[in-house]
C-alpha cells in the first residue's frame, strides 16, 4: 500500500461524493495494476463505439475526430512507455478516459454516452480472451508439428508400451507421440468451440438494461470482429462463461501437457534412459556432477496446478452472483492472465523439449523385449494357427512365461524343444512372433502401432492438424 494521502473525490463520479476512498478501499478496489493489460482492447472498443456514435449522429463529427485522435495518442503513449497509469483512477477504462480529458478537454466526456464500464469491460475482456485463444491455438499447432515430426522419424522405433507402468506390449515411439497429437488436437477443438461462443459483442448492453440512445450494436459488433451482438443486455454484462471456457480448455490441455511432462521425467531417468533432453532444456546439480535434471518437464507438470486453480477461482467467484454485474467480476482477470501466461510458457517449453530431445533407440529396443512383452503375440499365434480358444491360448503363453522366468531368460530365448514341452504343436513360425519387431509390425489394425500405420497416421495428422498437403 502506498503512503500517499487519500485522493480527493473521483473526477468521474465525484458528483455525489464529498471525499475520496479510504486507502484500504483503494487498495481493494483498484485493478489498474493488472487490467492495464487490456489497454489495446479498451482503446479499440472505444474507437469502435465512437465511430458508431458519429454514424448514428449521437456524437458530432468534430467531437468524434477529437476523440479518435486523442485515443490514438494515448495508444502511442502507452506503447512508448510514457503513459502514467494512476491507481487513483482505479482501472484501465478510467485511466484512458481521464487522459483523454487531459488531451482534448470536454469532448472526452461524450465518449461514455450510451455506454457503461460494465459493457466496456465485458467487451474488452472478450477481445483479450479471443486473442489469447488464437495465440494458444497457434502455439499448440506448433507443438503438434514438433510431435508429428519426431513421430514420423520414429515410426519404426520400438519401445515398451505400458499399462499400470508395467511393460505390457511393444509399441513404436512414433505411435506414442501421435497419441499426444490427438489429445492436443481435441484441446484445440475445445478452444475453437469456446471462441465461437465467445464471439458475440456485449457493447451497447450499457450498464445492464440497454440504452435509450439510437445506437447500432450490429455496427460495433462488426467493427470489432464479432459475429453478432449479444442478444440480451443483462447476459452481455454479467456472464464470464467465455473466460471459464478458455480456462477449462486450458486446464484440460495443461493436464495433457503434464502427462507428457511426467513421461519425459520417467524416460530421462537413468533407469529408463529412453530420452536425453538437450542441454538447453536441462539443468545440472550444484552438488552432484552427474545430474541432468529435467526441470522444464517438472515445471510444466507443476504449473498445471496453477491453471486448474485459476479455473477454480473464477468458477467459485461466479457461482453466487445475481444478475447483472457485480464487482466480484473484476476478479475474472488475474486468473485468466495467469492461465494464459502459464499455458504460453508451458507449451513453448514442451515444444522445445520435444524438438530437441535425443531418442535413445537402443535402450528403448532393449527394454521393449524385457518383461515378456510378446506373450500376447504367442497366444494370438495359437489362436490363429492352432484354432484354440483365446482363453486356452492365454494359458499356453502363461506357462511359457513361467518357464522363461524360471530359466531367467526372455521368451525369445526359449528353444523350440523347450516350448514344445508345454505345447507340442508350436513351430519355428511360432517362435518368430516373439521378436518385438514382429510384434509391432503385426499390429496393423486401424489406429494400431505398426510402423506402416504410424507413417500413415503421421501424414494424416499433418494434413488434419497442420493443414499441410490438402
Ligand atoms: N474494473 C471493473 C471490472 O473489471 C470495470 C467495471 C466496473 N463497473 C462498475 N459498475 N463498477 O469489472
Amino acid at each position: 500500500m502506498s503512503d500517499t494521502p487519500a485522493p480527493a473525490a473521483s473526477t468521474i463520479w465525484g458528483g455525489r461524493f464529498a471525499a475520496g476512498p479510504d486507502r484500504i478501499m483503494e487498495a481493494i478496489n483498484v485493478s489498474i495494476d493488472f487490467d492495464k493489460r487490456l489497454y489495446a482492447q479498451d482503446i479499440q472498443g472505444s474507437q469502435a463505439h465512437c465511430r458508431m456514435l458519429v454514424a448514428q449522429k449521437i456524437l458530432s463529427a468534430e467531437d468524434g475526430a477529437l476523440i479518435q485522435g486523442g485515443l490514438d495518442r494515448i495508444l502511442a503513449e502507452i506503447h512508448a512507455g510514457s503513459f502514467v497509469f494512476r491507481r487513483d483512477f482505479e482501472d484501465i477504462h478510467m485511466n484512458v478516459e481521464a487522459r483523454l480529458a487531459d488531451l482534448i478537454g470536454d469532448a472526452a466526456g461524450r465518449l461514455h454516452t450510451a455506454r457503461s464500464r460494465n459493457d466496456q469491460v465485458a467487451t474488452d475482456f472478450r477481445l483479450w480472451v479471443r486473442g489469447a485463444i488464437d495465440g494458444l491455438d497457434g502455439a499448440l499447432k506448433g507443438l503438434q508439428a514438433a510431435l508429428i515430426a519426431r513421430a514420423a522419424e520414429h515410426a519404426a522405433t520400438v519401445m515398451p508400451g505400458f499399462t499400470h507402468l508395467q511393460a505390457a506390449q511393444p509399441v513404436t515411439f512414433g505411435h506414442h507421440l501421435l497419441a499426444y497429437v490427438e489429445m492436443i488436437g481435441r484441446d484445440r477443438g475445445r478452444l475453437t468451440d469456446a471462441r465461437g461462443r465467445l464471439n458475440e459483442c456485449p457493447l451497447g448492453s450499457a450498464a445492464l438494461a440497454g440504452t435509450s440512445f439510437p445506437i447500432d450494436r450490429h455496427a460495433t459488433a462488426r467493427d470489432l470482429g464479432f459475429d453478432r451482438p449479444c442478444a440480451n443486455s443483462l447476459d452481455g454484462v454479467s456472464d464470464r462463461d467465455f473466460a471459464l471456457e478458455f480456462m477449462a480448455a486450458s486446464a484440460i490441455c495443461a493436464v495433457h501437457l503434464s502427462r507428457l511432462a511426467e513421461e519425459l521425467v520417467i524416460w530421462t531417468s537413468a533407469q529408463f534412459g529412453f530420452v536425453r533432453l538437450s542441454d538447453a532444456f536441462t539443468t545440472g546439480s550444484s552438488i552432484m556432477p552427474q545430474k541432468r535434471n529435467p526441470d522444464a518437464a517438472e515445471l510444466v507438470r507443476a504449473k498445471t496446478g496453477r491453471v486448474i486453480g485459476d479455473l477454480t477461482a473464477l468458477l467459485v467467484a461466479m457461482k453466487g452472483l445475481p444478475l447483472a454485474y457485480s464487482k466480484d467480476m473484476q476478479e475474472d482477470k488475474e486468473p485468466v492472465f495467469e492461465a494464459a501466461d502459464t499455458m504460453e510458457l508451458a507449451v513453448a517449453a514442451m515444444t522445445g523439449m520435444i524438438r530437441d530431445m535425443t531418442v535413445e533407440t537402443a535402450r528403448m529396443r532393449a527394454a521393449a523385449g524385457a518383461g515378456f512383452t510378446t506373450a500376447t503375440d504367442i497366444a494370438d499365434w495359437c489362436v490363429r494357427a492352432l484354432g484354440i480358444p483365446f482363453r486356452q491360448a492365454h494359458h499356453v503363453a502363461g506357462r511359457l512365461v513361467k518357464l522363461a522366468e524360471d530359466k531367467g531368460c526372455g521368451l525369445e530365448d526359449l528353444s523350440l524343444a523347450e516350448m514344445r514341452v508345454i505345447e507340442p504343436r508350436l513351430t519355428d513360425e511360432a517362435r518368430a512372433v516373439l521378436t518385438v519387431e514382429h510384434s509391432v509390425s503385426s499390429r496393423t489394425s486401424f489406429g494400431g502401432t505398426a510402423p506402416v500405420r504410424v507413417e500413415e497416421a503421421a501424414a494424416a495428422a499433418r494434413q488434419r492438424w497442420l493443414g499441410e498437403g490438402c
